[in-house]
């Protein structure tokens, strides 16, 4: 039986449309997934740069940033707030801690285009399943998914925090791409070919997408 649920949305006095017209843009969210050390959060942060630069409002959410607070691990919060609270609501690497993550970041990235930003996300986001729920969730259009497209070989040399090397050495179970599964996007709306091209031409290949679809105002 479901609970009754006593929440109720309230339109904000300040709507979208006036976020919008302010900003000069449409607010959406750019969903950027792939490996670790891909590349995500490189183009994601050199996009928000070029945005910033030409008079765009935007904001990058990213992975190993949100798991500091919003997201935080259950060993950071344990140390906050004791055992049983980073128990309840610590977030780590299992199947149903990374959908949750998803889905938070989901929610905060829907209110962000409410707001008139636009948002990039730098999440590996693997499982297709959490990104539809998150796109399903959003209007229309708002959803901008784009695969960040490395070869495992390609981030495991690279490995800027090690985290591949100690995955392979079996002292990190369920690392993405190793022992954990990796579910690239059916029908993105870019791909991105993190493996030959610098993080620089991948950022214009985004922004090119998002004046060709009408983002940028
Ligand atoms: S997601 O799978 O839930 O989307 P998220 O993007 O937030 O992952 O975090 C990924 C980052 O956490 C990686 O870049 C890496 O630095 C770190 N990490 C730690 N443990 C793991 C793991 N088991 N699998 C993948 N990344 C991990």
């Amino acid at each position: 039986m479901s609970e009754q649920v006593h929440v109720v949305w309230h339109d904000h006095q300040v709507s979208r449309e006036d976020h919008e017209k302010l900003n000069g843009h449409k607010g959406c969210v750019v969903w950027f997934t792939g490996l670790s050390a891909c590349g995500k959060s490189t183009v994601a942060n050199l996009v928000d740069h070029k945005l910033h630069a030409a008079g765009k409002h935007s904001f990058v959410l990213d992975g190993d940033n949100v798991r500091m607070g919003l997201n935080a691990a259950p060993g950071l919060l344990k140390e906050r707030h004791g055992e049983e609270f980073a128990k309840r609501f610590g977030l780590g690497f299992s199947a149903q801690d990374r959908e949750e993550n998803i889905r938070r970041i989901g929610a905060v990235a829907n209110l962000f285009a409410q707001a008139g930003l636009i948002t990039l996300t730098a999440f590996i986001s693997p499982y297709r399943r959490d990104r539809d729920h998150v796109r399903a969730a959003m209007k229309d259009g708002d959803f901008v998914e784009i695969f960040v497209d490395a070869p495992l070989e390609v981030c495991e040399a690279r490995d800027p925090k090690g985290l591949y090397k100690k995955a392979r050495a079996g002292e990190l179970k369920g690392f993405t791409g190793i022992d954990d599964p990796y579910e690239a996007p059916t029908k993105p709306e870019l791909v991105l070919d993190a493996g030959q091209k610098d993080a620089e031409t991948l950022a214009d290949e985004v922004i090119a997408y998002l004046k060709k679809s009408g983002k940028l105002g």
